[in-house]
Protein backbone atom coordinates (compact mmCIF):
# COMPACT_ATOMS: atom_id res chain seq x y z
CA UNK A 1 0.00 0.00 0.00
CA UNK A 2 1.48 3.53 -1.07
CA UNK A 3 0.77 6.68 1.05
CA UNK A 4 -1.47 7.65 -1.46
CA UNK A 5 -3.83 4.81 -1.04
CA UNK A 6 -4.15 5.07 3.07
CA UNK A 7 -6.68 6.30 4.70
CA UNK A 8 -6.10 10.20 5.37
CA UNK A 9 -7.47 11.39 8.37
CA UNK A 10 -6.05 15.21 7.70
CA UNK A 11 -7.75 14.76 4.28
CA UNK A 12 -11.10 13.74 6.17
CA UNK A 13 -13.00 16.78 4.54
CA UNK A 14 -15.39 19.00 6.17
CA UNK A 15 -18.13 18.49 3.78
CA UNK A 16 -17.57 15.01 5.16
CA UNK A 17 -17.70 15.84 8.95
CA UNK A 18 -20.90 17.39 8.10
CA UNK A 19 -22.51 14.78 5.91
CA UNK A 20 -21.81 12.74 9.37
CA UNK A 21 -23.34 14.83 11.61
CA UNK A 22 -26.60 15.23 9.61
CA UNK A 23 -26.54 11.42 9.24
CA UNK A 24 -25.77 11.15 13.12
CA UNK A 25 -28.94 13.85 13.91
CA UNK A 26 -30.71 11.86 11.07
CA UNK A 27 -30.54 8.81 13.01
CA UNK A 28 -31.36 10.37 16.45
CA UNK A 29 -34.41 12.14 14.61
CA UNK A 30 -35.66 8.72 13.43
CA UNK A 31 -35.22 6.94 17.05
CA UNK A 32 -36.82 9.83 19.34
CA UNK A 33 -40.28 9.33 17.13
CA UNK A 34 -40.06 6.17 17.07
CA UNK A 35 -40.00 6.17 20.83
CA UNK A 36 -42.56 9.14 21.11
CA UNK A 37 -44.88 7.27 18.79
CA UNK A 38 -44.74 3.94 20.85
CA UNK A 39 -45.43 5.92 24.29
CA UNK A 40 -48.27 4.77 25.85
CA UNK A 41 -50.49 7.91 25.89
CA UNK A 42 -51.30 8.40 29.72
CA UNK A 43 -53.33 11.22 29.24
CA UNK A 44 -55.00 9.92 26.63
CA UNK A 45 -58.51 9.21 28.80
CA UNK A 46 -58.46 12.76 30.50
CA UNK A 47 -57.76 15.14 27.91
CA UNK A 48 -60.16 15.76 25.07
CA UNK A 49 -58.71 15.91 22.17
CA UNK A 50 -59.37 19.28 20.02
CA UNK A 51 -60.88 18.74 16.71
CA UNK A 52 -58.92 18.87 13.66
CA UNK A 53 -59.17 22.65 11.54
CA UNK A 54 -60.47 22.07 8.89
CA UNK A 55 -59.17 23.57 5.78
CA UNK A 56 -60.05 27.46 5.51
CA UNK A 57 -61.76 27.05 8.97
CA UNK A 58 -60.48 29.34 11.85
CA UNK A 59 -61.51 27.95 14.66
CA UNK A 60 -62.03 24.04 15.57
CA UNK A 61 -65.55 23.50 16.32
CA UNK A 62 -66.81 20.58 18.69
CA UNK A 63 -70.32 19.23 17.25
CA UNK A 64 -73.04 18.56 19.86
CA UNK A 65 -74.23 15.10 20.28
CA UNK A 66 -77.57 16.33 19.21
CA UNK A 67 -79.36 19.43 18.09
CA UNK A 68 -83.22 20.13 19.42
CA UNK A 69 -86.04 20.87 16.71
CA UNK A 70 -85.42 24.62 16.56
CA UNK A 71 -81.54 24.06 16.51
CA UNK A 72 -82.02 21.83 13.38
CA UNK A 73 -83.99 24.12 11.64
CA UNK A 74 -81.42 26.83 12.66
CA UNK A 75 -79.04 24.47 11.19
CA UNK A 76 -80.71 24.29 7.90
CA UNK A 77 -81.70 27.95 7.85
CA UNK A 78 -77.91 29.04 8.40
CA UNK A 79 -76.29 26.20 6.23
CA UNK A 80 -78.73 27.94 3.39
CA UNK A 81 -78.00 31.49 4.11
CA UNK A 82 -75.24 31.95 6.61
CA UNK A 83 -72.59 29.44 5.83
CA UNK A 84 -71.25 30.63 2.24
CA UNK A 85 -69.63 32.98 4.83
CA UNK A 86 -69.33 32.19 8.01
CA UNK A 87 -68.26 28.58 7.13
CA UNK A 88 -69.84 24.96 8.00
CA UNK A 89 -70.49 24.70 11.62
CA UNK A 90 -69.56 28.60 11.53
CA UNK A 91 -66.09 28.22 12.33
CA UNK A 92 -65.24 30.82 10.09
CA UNK A 93 -63.31 30.87 6.88
CA UNK A 94 -60.10 32.51 6.10
CA UNK A 95 -60.45 35.93 4.62
CA UNK A 96 -64.01 35.55 4.08
CA UNK A 97 -66.05 36.06 7.53
CA UNK A 98 -65.70 35.31 11.14
CA UNK A 99 -66.04 32.43 13.23
CA UNK A 100 -69.71 33.02 15.25
CA UNK A 101 -68.28 30.20 17.43
CA UNK A 102 -65.83 32.72 18.95
CA UNK A 103 -65.79 34.65 22.52
CA UNK A 104 -66.79 37.47 20.89
CA UNK A 105 -70.30 36.67 19.80
CA UNK A 106 -71.16 35.29 23.51
CA UNK A 107 -74.38 36.00 24.15
CA UNK A 108 -73.83 39.24 26.53
CA UNK A 109 -71.88 40.73 23.60
CA UNK A 110 -73.63 40.24 21.10
CA UNK A 111 -77.55 39.28 22.25
CA UNK A 112 -79.87 37.01 19.99
CA UNK A 113 -80.80 40.74 18.68
CA UNK A 114 -77.62 41.50 17.24
CA UNK A 115 -77.90 38.09 14.99
CA UNK A 116 -81.67 39.93 13.83
CA UNK A 117 -79.88 43.12 12.94
CA UNK A 118 -76.99 41.59 11.32
CA UNK A 119 -79.20 39.90 8.83
CA UNK A 120 -81.59 42.87 8.35
CA UNK A 121 -79.40 45.42 7.86
CA UNK A 122 -75.99 43.80 7.49
CA UNK A 123 -73.06 45.19 9.21
CA UNK A 124 -70.45 47.55 9.11
CA UNK A 125 -66.90 45.95 9.40
CA UNK A 126 -66.14 46.14 13.23
CA UNK A 127 -64.01 43.80 14.98
CA UNK A 128 -62.51 42.36 11.81
CA UNK A 129 -60.66 42.97 8.78
CA UNK A 130 -63.27 41.46 6.54
CA UNK A 131 -65.09 43.94 5.22
CA UNK A 132 -68.53 44.23 6.18
CA UNK A 133 -71.35 41.90 5.79
CA UNK A 134 -74.31 42.69 3.82
CA UNK A 135 -78.34 42.55 4.53
CA UNK A 136 -79.21 38.51 4.04
CA UNK A 137 -82.15 38.54 1.76
CA UNK A 138 -84.82 35.58 2.10
CA UNK A 139 -84.52 35.45 5.72
CA UNK A 140 -87.40 35.91 8.48
CA UNK A 141 -87.20 37.04 11.90
CA UNK A 142 -88.13 33.51 12.99
CA UNK A 143 -85.43 31.77 10.62
CA UNK A 144 -82.30 34.23 12.48
CA UNK A 145 -84.02 32.89 15.77
CA UNK A 146 -83.36 29.36 14.97
CA UNK A 147 -79.88 30.19 13.56
CA UNK A 148 -79.57 32.17 17.13
CA UNK A 149 -80.32 28.91 18.79
CA UNK A 150 -78.50 26.92 16.36
CA UNK A 151 -75.13 28.95 17.13
CA UNK A 152 -75.63 29.61 20.89
CA UNK A 153 -75.83 25.42 21.01
CA UNK A 154 -72.35 25.35 19.09
CA UNK A 155 -70.91 28.21 20.78
CA UNK A 156 -72.03 26.24 24.32
CA UNK A 157 -70.69 22.75 23.43
CA UNK A 158 -67.36 24.58 22.88
CA UNK A 159 -67.55 26.50 26.33
CA UNK A 160 -68.64 29.77 24.70
CA UNK A 161 -71.59 30.54 26.74
C1 LIG B 1 -71.43 37.82 2.45
C2 LIG B 1 -70.83 37.25 3.65
C3 LIG B 1 -71.71 37.09 4.88
C4 LIG B 1 -72.92 36.43 4.98
C5 LIG B 1 -73.71 35.74 3.89
C6 LIG B 1 -73.28 36.48 6.37
N1 LIG B 1 -72.35 37.18 7.09
FE1 LIG B 1 -72.43 37.65 9.04
N2 LIG B 1 -70.74 38.72 8.91
C7 LIG B 1 -69.93 38.79 7.80
C8 LIG B 1 -68.74 39.55 8.12
C9 LIG B 1 -67.61 39.85 7.18
C10 LIG B 1 -68.87 39.95 9.47
C11 LIG B 1 -67.83 40.68 10.33
C12 LIG B 1 -68.08 42.17 10.48
C13 LIG B 1 -67.07 42.74 11.45
O1 LIG B 1 -65.94 43.04 11.04
O2 LIG B 1 -67.39 42.86 12.64
C14 LIG B 1 -70.13 39.40 9.92
C15 LIG B 1 -70.63 39.60 11.20
C16 LIG B 1 -71.75 38.97 11.70
C17 LIG B 1 -72.27 39.15 13.05
C18 LIG B 1 -71.73 40.09 14.12
C19 LIG B 1 -72.61 41.32 14.14
C20 LIG B 1 -72.10 42.41 15.04
O3 LIG B 1 -72.94 43.16 15.57
O4 LIG B 1 -70.87 42.54 15.23
C21 LIG B 1 -73.34 38.32 13.18
C22 LIG B 1 -74.20 38.14 14.41
C23 LIG B 1 -73.52 37.68 11.90
N3 LIG B 1 -72.54 38.09 11.03
C24 LIG B 1 -74.51 36.76 11.63
C25 LIG B 1 -74.80 36.27 10.37
C26 LIG B 1 -75.93 35.42 10.09
C27 LIG B 1 -76.93 34.93 11.13
C28 LIG B 1 -75.93 35.17 8.75
C29 LIG B 1 -76.92 34.37 7.93
C30 LIG B 1 -78.33 34.75 8.08
C31 LIG B 1 -74.78 35.87 8.20
N4 LIG B 1 -74.12 36.51 9.21
C32 LIG B 1 -74.42 35.89 6.86
C33 LIG B 1 -70.20 38.25 6.55
C34 LIG B 1 -71.36 37.55 6.22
Amino acid sequence: MTNDQRPDFAGNTKENDMNKLVLLFACIAVAASAWYVLQPDADQTSIVAAPPLAAGAMVAVSLPAQLTEQEQMGNRAYDATCAACHGINAQGQDGIAPPLVHRIYEPSHHGDMAFVLAAQNGVRAHHWNFGNMPAVEGVTKADVLNIVAYVRALQRENGIN
